[in-house]
């Protein structure tokens, strides 16, 4: 790697290290019980040692019904930038429940065995890992969200991650929110992880516990499935009423702009722009999504309506859209 590429690649890692909390991980779960049954799972971007997800699934190994819990742990060429900075070998791990009734994981019931490279999750070796998984759960390092989405996607992989609101109009996720592969899961919006004591202090949303922790915390964090869910099939109540003077059309795009999630009209039978967030409520027997504005959504139910693709009223540009119509 050139110096530039590889100092470039080294401050993408680093803003790639933080780590999910335990809260966070049940609180979502808790929707999914069903799906994992007799299924193996895999956790293919942590480290067992900080890894909260390693730790959901071990300790609820029987709970869940798993067959088997599949952990790899990445070793970043960057020598400072592994998880703990302090293991020279990317390995897999291995559990398949209580052996010896305790009801908890012990260390000689995890299999540990060496990687032969680092550890990345497009490597051959955790390829082969991930073909063995029904059920893929982590959260992702986001530089690289739109790989890993690819590779579950190519390999038909069942799978519940965190990523960020951004993803939603990324050219290579927008289709498959549209083809209904993909979706929200229940729970988003702020959320806060531990970093890595080499991080660099921030001026927001960055800060430092008693016990010397340091922590971040993101906004428009979301878990994005292809699991189903409950919340998904639920109804958006509807209470306001289409008018001409309320919902103007857009200049450039035949659809009418709706600011509020809140305020779509219950008895529009047109399309209508509404604002991202309505993703989080989205039930698509209500609902169809047929496009979004912005370039991301290229080039499949996009629009050309100017140079950055944004729709307009009065000349104004709108934020990002998703496009709707409502199912009959
Ligand atoms: C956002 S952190 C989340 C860590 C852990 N999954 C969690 O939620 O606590 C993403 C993790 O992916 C790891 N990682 C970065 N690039 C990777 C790659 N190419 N393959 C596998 N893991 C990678 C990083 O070391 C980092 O620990």
């Amino acid at each position: 790697m050139s110096g530039n590429r590889s100092l470039h690649a080294a401050s993408r890692a680093k803003n790639d290290e933080f780590y999910t909390e335990l809260s966070d991980i049940e609180k979502e779960l808790r929707h999914y019980k069903k799906h994992f049954q007799g299924k193996t799972v895999y956790c293919n971007c942590d480290d067992p040692r900080v890894s909260n997800f390693f730790h959901y699934f071990s300790y609820n190994f029987e709970h869940l019904g798993l067959k088997k819990l599949i952990a790899t742990c990445y070793k970043s060429q960057h020598a400072d930038l592994f998880s703990q900075n302090d293991s020279e070998q990317a390995v897999w791990l291995e559990y398949t429940g209580d052996k010896d009734g305790n009801g908890t994981p012990s260390l000689d019931e995890i299999a540990v065995m060496p990687l032969q490279g680092d550890g990345d999750f497009r490597s051959a070796e955790c390829i082969e890992l991930l073909k063995q998984a029904d059920i893929v759960v982590t959260n992702p390092p986001f530089s690289l969200f739109r790989e890993y989405v690819a590779q579950l996607v190519e390999y038909g992989k069942q799978f519940l991650i965190i990523g960020n609101q951004n993803a939603i109009t990324y050219k290579e996720i927008f289709p498959l929110i549209k083809e209904n592969k993909l979706w929200l899961g229940n729970h988003g919006g702020d959320m806060k992880f531990k970093v890595p004591s080499h991080y660099e202090p921030r001026p927001t949303r960055y800060w430092q516990d008693e016990s010397g922790q340091k922590w971040r915390s993101m906004g428009n964090t979301f878990w994005f499935t292809n699991l189903d869910h409950d919340k998904r099939h639920e109804e958006l109540i509807l209470y306001k009423r289409y008018s001409p003077e309320e919902y103007p059309y857009y200049d450039n795009y035949d659809a009418i702009e709706v600011s509020k999630v809140a305020e779509i009209p219950c008895d529009f039978d047109g399309v209508m722009g509404v604002p991202i967030t309505f993703l989080d409520k989205h039930n698509p027997e209500q609902f169809e999504i047929v496009g979004c504005s912005y370039s991301y959504g290229e080039p499949i139910g996009y629009f050309h309506g100017g140079t950055d693709y944004s729709v307009t009223i009065g000349g104004i540009h709108k934020y990002k859209r998703l496009f709707i119509k409502r199912k009959k």
